[in-house]
């Protein structure tokens, strides 16, 4: 075959192709336990960062932060019918599948989708904290829309199922400077102590529309607002009243106040 010939030309372009989508493929098989993997971490530390349970002197090593995320006491909640669901498996449970799953997921109509997310699944994983035979901490998974993005996280409530203990937010794509600043650190630990629910059972909890009034009747339920993001705050609000409301989780904390739920395993001595 002539050296220069374009029959010669096509086979190399082709070859160099195959190899190529070869190394990508084996590339994609290998790296995706390691992804998997980080995928797990990154949610164990978002999760565990809300129970209370991690030292505070010093920082948890991965291997160490996945051993205490294991022992957490980690259930499926039926949001519709209020109530634990014995019959999925937490460990395997597939939140984002699940919210788009016709068989698992129920459409929301417009009228009462605060969060802007058109469905969600019937099912959640919610993780719970225990001190003695007490619940100390119930952590729920929330989202709802942004600006530009959705905006996921986990609230963790305190023993009255009311007061907040925690937040934060793991996933969002708002602008830098703007709306990302929902994941500060500093504007996240001011949610601690804010209440969700006022005596009436109403979801009064909001982002305010500027600094947070001492004394006023609405400050134990706001948190300041984020300069220059009122839209994205907004969205905030509207998220928690979506899945705190009568349409969320709402009707499985009425119930579990009601039957509080037994630590695994038994009373402990
Ligand atoms: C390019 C661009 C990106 C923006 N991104 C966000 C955002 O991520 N979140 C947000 O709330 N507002 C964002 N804004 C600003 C909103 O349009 C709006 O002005 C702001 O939310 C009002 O907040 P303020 O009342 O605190 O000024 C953006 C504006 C521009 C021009």
């Amino acid at each position: 075959m002539n050296r220069d010939s374009p029959s010669k030309a096509v086979m190399v372009v082709m070859l160099t192709a195959l190899v190529c989508s070869g190394l990508v493929s084996a590339a994609v098989v290998l790296l995706r336990p390691i992804q998997l993997n980080n995928q797990m971490l990154e949610q164990s530390r978002n999760i565990m960062r809300l129970t209370g349970l991690l030292p505070e002197q010093r920082q948890v090593e991965d291997e160490e932060m996945l051993d205490l995320f294991q022992t957490l006491d980690r259930r499926i909640v039926n949001i519709d019918s209020a109530g634990f669901d014995e019959e999925i498996d937490p460990l395997t449970f597939n939140q984002r599948r699940a919210d788009s799953d016709p068989e698992m997921s129920v459409a929301i109509p417009s009228d009462l989708d605060l969060a802007s997310l058109s469905r969600r699944s019937r099912y959640t994983p919610v993780y719970m904290v225990w001190k003695g035979n007490q619940l100390d901490r119930l952590i729920l998974p929330v989202r709802g829309n942004g600006m530009w993005s959705m905006l996921r996280g986990y609230i963790a409530l305190e023993s009255d199922l009311n007061t907040i203990s925690g937040m934060t937010f793991y996933e969002q794509n708002e602008t830098p400077g703007l709306g990302d600043q929902i994941t500060h650190e500093h504007w996240l630990k001011k949610w601690q102590g804010r209440r969700i629910y006022d005596d009436r059972g109403n979801p009064r909890f909001r982002i305010s529309e500027g600094d947070v009034q001492p004394g006023t009747a609405m400050a134990e339920y706001e948190v300041d607002a984020l300069t220059g993001a009122t839209v994205t705050g907004n969205a905030v609000t509207s998220l928690v009243h979506y899945w705190f409301g009568p349409n969320g989780y709402q009707p499985f904390l009425v119930a579990l106040h009601e039957h509080p739920p037994e630590r695994p395993g038994g009373v402990t001595p």
